[in-house]
């Protein structure tokens, strides 16, 4: 009847109710289950910060050590999707092998599919958390041509990531603390954000009853666009570009004119009208990576400035457009050695443990029904058929 609330974008529209994230968008806070961003990637480690978000609480040490334990257990790879990665071109975007990989488990895991018992829920998420590192590390190795390594368990879970990815040889590979505390902490900053585009993605999927595996793929499918996780590899390339302080100037312009479609990348947010939390733990995180690595990338500097001009510009002021969590990270990535390809593909590996909390809230849920927005209709009324040789 049209009768409906229009809403582009979801801009007002509260699609859950949630118990995992609170996002105060005005004040810059981001909170998990009560927790400060800040607080968890200060004292946390990812895998305390995938408990509290999927079984509710900060674990204490026997429920921390059960929780590794089991994700350890499911880190490998079934040997049948190393298959996979050969069909892919050696230069596929690791998003698009992500997509992919992670949409065919869905084809080899018919134990954990029954999404009404919650123990099987429960496997399901803990395959995708402890797979999730070894398909990144994976499209990595067959991005450089180097041969795949197994998960080495005894090490933490952003140990083992690393040493998939840059082990050559993998007996060799030391996992330096300071980046693997660096690697840890922007995976916790990337955890969950609430409704985002991707999480919405993962829930309407999964609203229909749709396999776990499968909605996570669509979640992935969905980060990938610049406007979302690709936005950190858009922004690390955009500094690149810029390439000088001398130019900033000229770019900032660029982003302030409606007839070019160019937009800061890395900067404004949908929720945050302040500084995004994570922003900042990030830019501190990059001068810790700096400092560790004895290096020092002059496009650190370029962004330092390109955020001060911007927080002093009337244009930035007025739409209240801070930099967001994709700003900083592409640079402490890019230290560590990652290509900028593999910048979303690390945010996914993040992000699936708040599309399995999302997911499994949902699911558990006793008032989860199928989502299916409404519209307002704007084509043409009824008409009749002609036949193709009369129009
Ligand atoms: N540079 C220049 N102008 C901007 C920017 C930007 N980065 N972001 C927003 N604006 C302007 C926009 O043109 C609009 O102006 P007007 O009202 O005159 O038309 C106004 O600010 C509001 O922007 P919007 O596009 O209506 O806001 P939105 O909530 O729909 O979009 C956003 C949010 C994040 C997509 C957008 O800020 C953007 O495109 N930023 C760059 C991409 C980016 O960094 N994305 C990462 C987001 S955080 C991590 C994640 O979600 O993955």
């Amino acid at each position: 009847t049209g009768a409906f609330t229009y809403d582009p974008g979801f801009t007002s529209t509260a699609s859950c109710e949630s118990e995992l994230t609170f996002i105060d968008g005005g004040e810059g806070i981001l909170l998990h289950r009560g927790y400060s961003i800040e607080q968890l990637a200060e004292h946390s480690t990812f895998m305390e910060v995938a408990h509290l978000l999927l079984r509710g609480e900060l674990p204490n040490q026997t429920e921390y050590e059960n929780f590794t334990n089991t994700i350890t257990r499911h880190t490998m790879l079934h040997d049948q999707l190393r298959g996979f990665y050969s069909g892919f071109r050696r230069d596929a975007h690791p998003m698009a092998i992500m997509c992919g990989v992670v949409g065919a488990l869905s084809a080899f895991y018919h134990d954990s599919t029954d999404i009404n018992d919650p123990q099987q829920r429960m496997i399901a998420s803990h395959r995708l958390i402890a797979k999730m590192p070894t398909i990144a590390a994976m499209a990595y190795k067959y991005a450089v041509g180097q041969p795949f390594l197994y998960p080495d368990n005894r090490l933490s879970y952003t140990g083992n990531f690393l040493r998939m990815t840059f082990g050559v040889p993998a007996e060799d590979y030391e996992v330096d603390p300071v980046i693997e505390k660096a690697m840890d902490r922007i995976f916790i900053l990337h955890a969950d954000h609430e409704q985002n585009a991707s999480t919405s993605t993962v829930r309407l999927a999964g609203s229909s009853g749709a396999n776990p595996f499968a909605c996570i793929a669509a979640g992935i499918a969905c980060l990938w666009g610049p406007a979302h996780g690709g936005a950190n590899e858009a922004a690390l390339n955009m500094l690149h570009e810029i390439g000088h302080p001398d130019r900033i100037p000229e770019y900032i312009e660029r982003a302030k004119d409606k007839n070019d479609p160019f937009r800061l990348m890395g900067f404004g947010h949908r929720v945050y009208k302040n500084y995004d939390p994570r922003a900042s733990v990030m830019q501190k995180t990059v001068r810790e990576v700096f400092a560790a690595l004895k290096v020092n990338d002059p496009v650190f500097d370029v962004a330092l400035q390109l955020e001060e001009m911007a927080l002093n510009d009337p244009y930035f002021i007025e739409k209240k457009l801070f930099p967001n969590v994709d700003f900083y990270s592409g640079i402490i990535l890019s230290a560590i050695g990652f290509p900028t390809s593999m910048f979303t593909a690390l945010f996914a590996l993040a992000r699936t443990v708040g599309w399995v909390a999302q997911w499994n809230e949902m699911i558990s849920d006793p008032g989860q029904r199928i989502g299916r927005p409404r519209q307002l209709y704007t084509g043409p009324k009824h008409r009749e058929y002609v036949a193709i040789g009369d129009r």
